[in-house]
């Protein structure tokens, strides 16, 4: 088995995004993300900070909100627009979990389109649906949620067919599970998405040449859900005693396996670089300087006003 470990895919996209930002400060703009953060559950917390923190290596401007654990879903909102209708703002995020008694749905449908980093509003999602391939073409409608682009761009820097490859993802929440199986179609693979109501699990998982999990089950898939050879992309994560831990049982799929992706330092560490990524593309396309190629990540060019 192989390790399939991010550090150099992040150290390369650090580079990238640092030169995209610079180029656009050089421009006189400073990117800017907005996270808003309804405290209370620590995971949300901890990526809240880790945002700030790497916002602040790349160069780009963090515009944090905190508000109370009891917030209500209208104070949320007002935060929302008051960011989503500042011009130094190019990205708006929300921390989540959220919340139960936020009404998430209003939430998420108030990002507007262009400002929607992690296409978490339903015109986000229907624009993903629509879309006949993940890859960006500099154009606000190739923008995809961070969790499952960073899975995308992980297979192709590791240069994983997924054209006719038969993919298996486990989980279908908007954010990671349908969101992924749609972008691994767009790239032409066979999906197949499973879930908690999905019978027979094992008999899915084992025929898979790709096997994304994201189920929220710390060691759901061990070795007998595994085909030999297939390439394994865990994307769970848990705090254990023990430390991180993911949805797979990395030790006993360690000789079956053909990859497997570690937690940590597995797809957590990019998801965040994409939230990033869209944030930059978004500014760039604010201020008409647009990546020279159909790479998200390329470096960019300014684009003559029309
Ligand atoms: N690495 C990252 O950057 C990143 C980003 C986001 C999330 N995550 C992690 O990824 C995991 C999933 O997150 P999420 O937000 O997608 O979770 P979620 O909203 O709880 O969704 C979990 C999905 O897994 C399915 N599921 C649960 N138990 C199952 C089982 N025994 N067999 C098959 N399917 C099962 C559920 O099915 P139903 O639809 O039928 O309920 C649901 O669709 C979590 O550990 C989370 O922390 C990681």
């Amino acid at each position: 088995m192989a390790v399939l470990s991010t550090k150099r895919l992040v150290e390369s996209l650090d580079r990238t995004l640092i030169q995209q930002s610079q180029a656009l400060c050089d421009l006189g703009v400073k990117p800017g993300l907005s996270a808003i953060l309804v405290e209370g559950d620590p995971s949300s917390v901890a990526y809240y900070h880790a945002k700030r923190r790497l916002a602040d290596k790349l160069g780009i401007a963090f515009h944090g909100t905190k508000l109370p654990a009891d917030a209500p879903t209208d104070d949320v909102l007002q935060a929302l627009h008051r960011h989503a209708g500042d011009p130094c703002i190019h990205g708006v995020f929300l921390e989540m979990p959220l919340p139960p008694h936020i009404d998430i749905t209003a939430i998420r449908n108030a990002i507007p389109l262009a400002k929607d980093v992690d296409c978490v509003s339903e015109a986000a999602f229907g624009r993903l649906l629509v879309r006949s391939s993940h890859i960006s073409t500099g154009d606000l409608r190739s923008m995809s949620p961070a969790t499952p682009l960073a899975v995308m761009e992980l297979l192709r820097s590791a240069e994983i067919p997924v054209a006719g490859a038969h993919a298996v993802v486990v989980g279908r929440s908007l954010t990671v599970g349908r969101p992924l199986a749609l972008l691994l179609l767009a790239e032409n693979a066979t999906v197949t998405v499973c879930h908690s109501h999905t019978t027979d699990l094992t008999a899915h998982t084992r025929h898979a040449d790709i096997l994304c999990v994201a189920a929220g089950r710390p060691h759901l898939i061990g070795r007998q859900h595994i085909r030999p050879g297939a390439v394994v992309i865990d994307i769970g994560i848990h705090a254990t005693s023990d430390g991180l831990v993911g949805d797979v049982d990395t030790q006993a799929v360690a000789d079956l396996a053909a990859w497997v992706t570690p937690v940590p330092g597995g797809v957590g560490a990019l998801t965040t670089r994409m939230i990033f990524a869209n944030l930059l593309q978004s500014a760039q396309l604010a201020t008409r300087c647009v990546p020279s190629t159909d790479s998200t990540l390329d470096p960019h060019k300014e684009r003559p006003s029309s």
